[in-house]
């Protein structure tokens, strides 16, 4: 009897416990990756945010901000209100902790999402730098959300479909390697 009892109890914790560590039901969509980490150097970020005609106040968004470098740069050299969105938990950690530590909130925030459940519509400029394939996925939604005249900046990797306006080469980033930036303005 008591032996049932505590297995009784056992099963009830459990189903509590796991009731409590489910997030809740629309949060459950799985994330998808749309590209791995690998930062863009900091001598192309500033190519890129002059190649958008970044001015001050301006909204720009960083789609997968990765350590926060592009969001920073445009809110402290740029004057921007800028935002990132990034799933990975530790580098929105990283990025959030050096945005307050500059003291930059009021220009500056990261956004812990996923890319694909953002609405951009705000945006004067985007910066991306995402897989050829990935960009081809959210392009759908950059063109319901978008407004007229949105600028977007795309690292290495073009929008399929879509005709640059311009195109800028950086040869050497100071470690070798060559980089291509695309202007698309919407
Ligand atoms: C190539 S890195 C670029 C980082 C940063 N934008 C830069 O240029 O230095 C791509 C970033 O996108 C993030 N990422 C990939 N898929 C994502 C998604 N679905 N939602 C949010 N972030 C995502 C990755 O974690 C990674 O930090």
């Amino acid at each position: 009897m008591t032996h049932t009892l505590l297995i009784s109890s056992a099963i009830v914790a459990l189903t509590l416990a796991a009731q409590q560590q489910q997030p809740p039901a629309q949060a459950q969509k799985p994330v998808e990756k749309l590209a791995p980490y690998y930062p863009t150097p900091e001598i192309v970020v500033e190519r890129m945010l002059k190649l958008g005609g970044l001015k001050r106040g301006e909204k720009m968004f960083d789609l997968g901000s990765g350590d926060g470098r592009v969001v920073i740069m445009a809110a402290q050299q740029f004057k921007a209100d800028s935002t990132g969105v990034e799933f990975d938990a530790d580098l929105y950690k990283q990025s959030m902790d050096r945005i307050r530590s500059l003291g930059l909130e009021k220009r500056a925030r990261i956004v812990h999402g996923d890319i694909a459940a953002q609405d951009f519509s705000s945006a004067d400029l985007l910066t991306v730098y995402l897989l050829p394939d990935s960009n081809l996925k959210i392009r759908p939604m950059l063109e319901k959300q978008l407004k007229k005249g949105t600028r977007i900046v795309a690292h290495d990797f073009t929008f399929q479909g879509w005709s640059p306006d311009r195109e800028e080469h950086v040869e050497d980033d100071g470690e070798g390697r060559s980089h291509t930036l695309y202007l698309y303005i919407r």
